[in-house]
C-alpha cells in the first residue's frame, strides 16, 4: 500500500473516531441523564410518572426527533464501537496497570450496555407500537418484578453508568480538555461521583416501582 493511501486511511479513522467520541457525548450522554430524571418522577408515584410519559410522547414530530437525537446517535456510536472492540488489541497479559482495566472494560460496557439498550428500546419502545399496549407505571411494575429481567437492568444500569463515566473521562482526554495528571485525577474522581449517583438514581427507579 503506497504510504498515501495509507495516511488517507489514518486521517479518516482520525475523523472516524473524533464523531464517535461527540456522539457519546453529544447527544448520547445528554439524553441519559434526561431519560434517568424522567425516569426519577417514578418516585412521586402512578400519576407523576404517566403523565411525564404522556408529556414525552405528545410531543410534536416525536419520531423524527426520536431517530434524529436518539437513535440515529446511539446506533452509529455502537456500530464504531462494535469495530474499535474488533480491532483493539486486548493482550490481556498487560492487564496489571488501573488504566489498560479501564480500556478493557469500556469495551466490554460498552457491548453490554448495546445488549441492554436493543432490550430495553425493544420492550419499552417498539413492542409496544407493534402488539399496540401502552407502556405506563404499571406495565414498567409488571416488567421489573420479573426476576430475570430486574436482574438484567441492573447488569445493563451498572455497565451503561460504567461507559457514560469512564466515557466522559476519556472525552475529556481525546478533546484535550484535561491534559496533565492531575486534572486527569480531578475529573475522575468528578466523573465517578457523577457515574455513581447516576446509577443510585436509576436503581432506586427500578427498586420503588416493583412496589
Ligand atoms: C448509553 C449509551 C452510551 C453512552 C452514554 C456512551 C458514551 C461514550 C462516551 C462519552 C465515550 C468516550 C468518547 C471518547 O473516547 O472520547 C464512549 C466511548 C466508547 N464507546 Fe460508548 N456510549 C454508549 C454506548 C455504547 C455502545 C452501545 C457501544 C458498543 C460497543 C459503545 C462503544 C464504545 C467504545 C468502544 C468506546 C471507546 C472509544 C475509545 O476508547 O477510543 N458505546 N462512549
Amino acid at each position: 500500500m503506497s504510504e498515501s493511501v495509507a495516511e488517507k486511511i489514518d486521517v479518516k479513522h482520525f475523523y472516524l473516531r473524533r464523531i464517535h467520541s461527540l456522539l457519546g457525548v453529544f447527544p448520547v450522554s445528554i439524553f441519559l441523564v434526561e431519560h434517568m430524571i424522567a425516569n426519577a418522577f417514578i418516585l412521586k408515584g402512578p400519576e407523576a410518572y404517566n403523565g411525564v410519559i404522556n408529556l414525552l410522547r405528545s410531543l410534536p414530530y416525536l419520531i423524527p426527533i426520536e431517530i434524529t437525537f436518539i437513535g440515529l446517535p446511539i446506533f452509529l456510536h455502537a456500530v464504531y464501537g462494535i469495530y474499535i472492540c474488533y480491532t483493539s488489541s486486548l493482550n490481556l497479559k498487560s492487564y496489571g496497570y488501573a488504566k489498560n482495566w479501564f480500556y478493557f472494560l469500556q469495551r466490554v460496557s460498552g457491548l453490554i450496555a448495546l445488549a441492554f439498550i436493543a432490550y430495553h428500546i425493544w420492550d419499552f419502545r417498539i413492542a409496544s407500537e407493534v402488539f399496540h399496549f401502552e407502556v405506563n407505571y404499571e406495565a414498567v411494575r409488571r416488567s421489573m418484578r420479573v426476576p430475570w429481567i430486574f436482574s438484567f437492568y441492573v447488569v445493563g444500569l451498572v455497565a451503561t453508568m460504567f461507559h457514560f463515566a469512564n466515557g466522559l473521562w476519556l472525552f475529556c482526554i481525546t478533546w484535550g480538555i484535561t491534559i496533565g495528571k492531575k486534572s486527569q485525577r480531578i475529573s475522575g474522581i468528578i466523573f465517578s461521583v457523577i457515574g455513581f449517583a447516576l446509577f443510585a438514581m436509576a436503581l432506586q427507579s427500578i427498586i420503588v416501582v416493583r412496589g
